[in-house]
């Protein structure tokens, strides 16, 4: 969005990893106060419909009237503003913050918590998809915020080995400190050789897209394809592929109707309107 692939207009306020003090709220907000530190959640959902009662708040029916799904600062999501602002107005407040039980001991480690607004629960989600559990083998494309928390959710679940790849040198050095294995691809050797001198195979038993449409290949040319493909063939017949990465459906070669339009397979975003339910956020 930022570097203009996408419809988003130029002066859209982008931004979607909220945390705040809430300094107003609607008459219909029943159990969240003025004064509580909250996690603004990225995904903007009314908590009531059909997608929302099954969980799948990233597709919900009523905050977009475009199509399902919305999120606060995103092309296409329903126009919700953005939290690169010093005020947020979230709707249906009740269901969309989670407030954190005690503000002193949050306020402490404020800047960690940030990341459960997006970052955390997208990696997480990404390792949940792709089957991660006790004992498996792990290939994180990316190590970018995502990747890493990609590559920590999978540790938590059970992982066996867990390697990350990238094209960038001092983010696969951050990476190897945490303990995680990591592939360098800007090195001329294919993947699934490098897999097989850490597993001991070419192929691992599942695999996470933390890149996404701006996928570069080893020489640092654009390929916003490469990782999806890799990723189908590096994994296991029966294995698993989470994809947060987010999509441009042109950019991979299969037209969209808007063509520009911003998608994340594993975690969908959506946006709406109802101002009586709205609750302001500060940030802190
Ligand atoms: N689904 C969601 O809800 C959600 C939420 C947050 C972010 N995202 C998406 O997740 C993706 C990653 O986000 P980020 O903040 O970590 O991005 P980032 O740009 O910081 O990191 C991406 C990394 O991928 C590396 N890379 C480029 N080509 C590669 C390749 N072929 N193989 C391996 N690595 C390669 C880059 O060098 C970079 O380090 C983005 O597409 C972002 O939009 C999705
Ligand atoms: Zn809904």
């Amino acid at each position: 969005m930022a570097r203009g692939r996408t419809t988003a207009p130029r002066d859209m306020v982008l931004g979607h990893e909220i945390s705040g003090e809430v300094i107003e709220k609607g008459d219909d907000v029943e159990f969240i106060n003025v004064g509580d530190l909250v996690s603004v959640p990225f995904n903007v959902a009314c908590g009531r419909c059909r997608n929302c009662k099954e969980r799948h708040t990233d597709v919900c029916l009523n905050v977009n009237p475009t199509r399902p799904g919305g999120a606060y600062g995103y092309v296409d999501l329903g126009g919700w503003t953005g939290g690169q602002a010093n005020y947020v107005m979230v709707p249906y407040a009740d269901f969309n913050l989670l407030k954190f039980p005690d503000k002193d001991q949050a306020m402490k480690k404020i800047l960690d918590l940030t990341c459960l607004t997006d970052i955390l629960p997208t990696g997480y989600h990404g390792a949940v998809s792709a089957g991660v559990g006790t004992g498996s083998t792990v290939y994180i494309a990316g190590a970018g915020p995502v990747g890493l928390a990609a590559a920590g959710a999978s540790q938590l679940l059970g992982a066996a080995c867990i390697i990350v790849g990238d094209l960038n040198k001092e983010r696969l050095t951050h990476a190897k400190r945490f303990g995680f294995e990591t592939i360098d691809l800007s090195v001329d050797a294919p993947i699934p050789d490098q897999l097989h001198q850490i597993v001991g195979v070419p192929e691992v038993d599942a695999a996470i897209d933390c890149v996404g449409f701006e996928a570069h290949g080893s020489c640092g040319e654009a390929q916003p394809a490469v990782v999806l493909n890799t990723a189908m063939d590096v994994t296991r017949a029966g294995g698993a592929i989470g994809i947060p990465g987010s999509m441009l459906g042109r950019t991979l070669g299969r037209p969209r109707k808007p063509p520009s339009t911003a998608i994340s397979p594993c975690v969908l975003v959506s946006a709406g309107q109802n101002r009586s339910r709205s609750t302001p956020v500060r940030h802190p």
